[in-house]
């Protein structure tokens, strides 16, 4: 039986009644977890049997993470295999891990794959489990190939970085259905529990009355550069460095301020927006070092109602910062991360937190243990959409149309059968209207 998150069986028309209830059990899941010290699946019965056996594809920062979040939500896990393009990487986080959660490893050498198909590799083997964490490009046939194989799903966001694998997504997030497995997004704030909390206050309370408008801001510096080694290809160098080329990372709106974009989606019950237009561009990280990508979004998306969420992103040191879904409504405002709300009815969430992180582990393996599987595929494809979207629009200096955009058959990067190592152009910096 389907349980909290699982997508609308329209992939495009959820209700927002569907909305309040994800929202609510989503919450009521998360105070359950908060009310005991180990938030794993109670009553059911532990031996070596029960053991679920995990994989990780991306040996990376957030890889190691999710592994981590994994051994605290349930204790009779064991990580059996290890898969990134680069064996330096496999190797560095076979050596941490082995450290750091010793008891629950068991990376046999054998199990260790590297290359581009180091994902089917890893999915072939008896994993229940995969946590699916590489630069994005990647996802849509790592999904694919993990859903076909049966398997559970932990999803990093974004899903992809182009239409089409957004599309390969929904497909495969169907079969996860169809087969009676978990998908759970890394679109982590939406297991945040005071998150849950304010837009239950929100939706369900109408503590600040109608909707009018959503701001939507992802304020920050700088990120992360691997610099560049002499033995290292072209395709070697963008990805270790994926962030700055728009094929692997689908650019910052995507690739980051897709966690505030996801809370507008929220707020309109996981309705889709039906246009949006926008510009951006690159100022600051202008050195040849940065790909491809842009440091800075604006954009605007308007759903059928006529709401519309004003959005911004921007990486850039020295420059205010704010992460921050702010609402605005016929009764007050509501500022989702700060969990507070003003004007009439005055809130704060003022609960014990637990890591989001945690709490969406805790929620993927109680869901298999009690073979109740969540499916997140609905909202991560749509927030994917409405960050691509975004970032065309801005590219281009066109409006788009998410109807247009859905069927839009561009690939921004290389089919499976062209991955290799060697020289990869990854084109130029997008000129808004055109380089004439
Ligand atoms: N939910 C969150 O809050 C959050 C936080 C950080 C990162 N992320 C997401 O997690 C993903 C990974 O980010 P990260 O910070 O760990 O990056 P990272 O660079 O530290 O790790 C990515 C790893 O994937 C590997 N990789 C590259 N291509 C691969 C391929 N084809 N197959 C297998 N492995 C491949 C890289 O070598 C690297 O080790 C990204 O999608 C990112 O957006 C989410």
């Amino acid at each position: 039986m389907p349980q909290a998150n699982q997508p609308n069986k329209s992939v495009n028309k959820p209700s927002r009644r569907q909305f309040v209830k994800t929202a609510s059990v989503a919450a009521a899941a998360g105070a359950a977890a908060m009310s005991t010290e180990l938030p794993i699946a109670h009553g059911f019965h532990h031996s070596v049997d029960d053991t679920l056996k995990v994989g990780l594809i991306g040996c990376g920062g957030r890889g190691r993470g999710a592994v981590v979040n994994a051994t605290h939500a349930d204790k009779n896990i064991k990580i059996t295999a290890l898969a990134d393009a680069f064996k330096d990487k496999v190797d560095e986080t076979r050596e941490l891990l082995n450290i750091d959660i010793a008891d629950f490893m068991d990376v046999k050498d054998d199990h260790c794959f590297t290359g581009f198909d180091c994902y089917k590799q890893l999915i072939d083997t008896d994993v229940d489990v995969v946590l699916l964490c590489s630069p994005p490009f990647f996802r849509p046939w790592q999904m694919e190939y993990a859903a076909k194989k049966n398997k559970h799903i932990f999803c990093e966001k974004p899903i992809a970085t182009d239409a089409p694998g957004i599309r390969r997504v929904m497909e495969a997030s169907k079969k996860c259905m169809e087969n009676g497995k978990s998908l759970v997004s890394g679109l982590c704030w939406r297991y945040d529990l005071g998150v849950n909390a304010t837009m239950n206050q929100i939706l369900e309370e109408k503590a600040i009355g109608d909707i009018t408008a959503m701001e939507a801001n992802y304020l920050t510096g700088e990120l992360w550069h691997r610099g560049s080694k002499p033995d290292w290809s072209q395709m070697e160098y963008q990805m270790r460095n994926w962030l700055y080329f728009n094929w692997l990372s689908g650019d910052l709106i995507a690739e980051q301020h897709i966690h505030t974009l996801d809370k507008c989606l929220w707020l309109m019950g996981d309705e889709a927006p039906v246009r949006c237009y926008g510009l951006g561009g690159r100022q600051k990280r202008i050195d040849s070092k940065y790909g491809n990508t842009y440091d800075h979004f604006a954009t605007v998306y308007e759903w059928a109602n006529g709401i519309k969420a004003f959005s911004h992103c921007r990486q850039m040191s020295g420059c205010w910062s704010e992460n921050e879904c702010n609402v605005f409504g016929t009764k007050g405002n509501a500022h989702i991360l700060k969990h507070v709300v003003d004007g009439e009815m005055e809130w704060r969430y003022t609960d014990r937190k637990r890591s989001m992180y945690d709490v969406e582990h805790d929620q993927l393996f109680k869901s298999i243990r009690n073979g109740e599987p969540i499916n997140n595929g609905d909202y991560m494809c749509k927030s994917t959409m409405m960050a691509l979207m975004g970032r065309e629009a801005s590219y281009t200096g066109q409006e788009i149309l998410w109807e247009e955009y859905l069927t839009d058959d561009a690939m921004v990067g290389p089919a499976p059968e062209e991955w290799k190592w060697g020289d990869y152009d990854a084109g130029p910096v997008a000129i808004p209207g055109g380089r004439s």
